[in-house]
């Protein structure tokens, strides 16, 4: 009986999909192509008769709560978030603060959940007005300092990256650039941890739930009460378009 009921239950939200999208055009961001198709050409025009184009939630994602928390984010928009549990998981242990513990679990962000190219900026601007400033650094430069080996903390070139860019990688000059700069920043270090806890072996039998650092967040992610995405910081239009991905405008 009850396996009847999630049945029909099934049925009914498939057929309600279906007909949402017979109903609507839906096109992607021109980032989302680009480079699949040349982003000067013009796009093909989709058959929009007895149709409306999409200006609000995607009825191919899950819905996302009205006033939604960053952990909220996590559950509908960015898994599979195991990478970043697991490095929150080995900051802690290894002792890190709770603000590095808190920029490990929001360090990648960027490339899970919106755009990949230049992660940690985008990871750092979305969190920017959330965070402490610490959080916001390590985020940023986490993206460079990776390329960059620290003795001092037994951080090595990650040899991952000779599989993935190939042994003759050599970064652009504004990774160098920027790696000066946020080595003799106060806030290296905490760069650097993050980088020394950003996990590249990931173990597929460990398993993380995110409410282990529910707490942490609490202390130091300023949420707002309308919801991320529905406040003024200057990331909020970041936050509505990974709501809302696909709207037209
Ligand atoms: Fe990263
Ligand atoms: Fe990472």
């Amino acid at each position: 009986m009850a396996d009847m009921t999630m049945l029909a239950k099934a049925e009914a939200a498939d057929h309600a999909l279906s007909a949402a999208m017979d109903r609507l055009v839906i096109v992607k961001s021109a980032l989302y192509t680009s480079g699949e198709r040349d982003p000067r050409e013009p796009l093909a025009r989709p058959d929009s008769r007895g149709k409306v184009h999409l200006m609000g939630h995607d009825p191919r994602l899950s819905r996302m709560p009205d006033r939604p928390t960053v952990l909220d984010f996590f559950k509908h928009r960015f898994g599979p978030a195991a990478h970043l549990l697991q490095s929150a998981r080995l900051a802690q242990k290894n002792g890190a603060s709770e603000k590095i513990v808190l920029a490990c679990l929001l360090h990648d962000i960027g490339n899970i959940g919106f755009i990949r190219a230049d992660h940690g900026y985008w990871a750092a601007q979305l969190v920017e007005p959330y965070v402490d400033e610490e959080v916001t650094f390590a985020i940023r430069y986490h993206q460079v300092l990776r390329f960059y080996p620290d003795a001092s903390v037994g951080y090595a070139y990650p040899e991952s990256y000779i599989r993935l860019f190939g042994a003759d990688f050599t970064p652009e000059p504004y990774v160098e650039r920027e790696y000066q700069y946020a080595r003799k920043h106060k806030y290296y270090m905490s760069a650097r941890l993050l980088t020394v806890n950003d996990l590249y072996a990931f173990d597929p039998g460990l398993h993380v739930e995110l409410e282990e650092f529910t707490d942490i967040v609490g202390r130091h992610f300023r949420q707002p009460g309308e919801g991320l995405g529905f406040d003024q910081s200057p990331s909020a239009h970041m936050w509505r378009t990974i709501n809302w991905p696909t709207r037209y405008l």
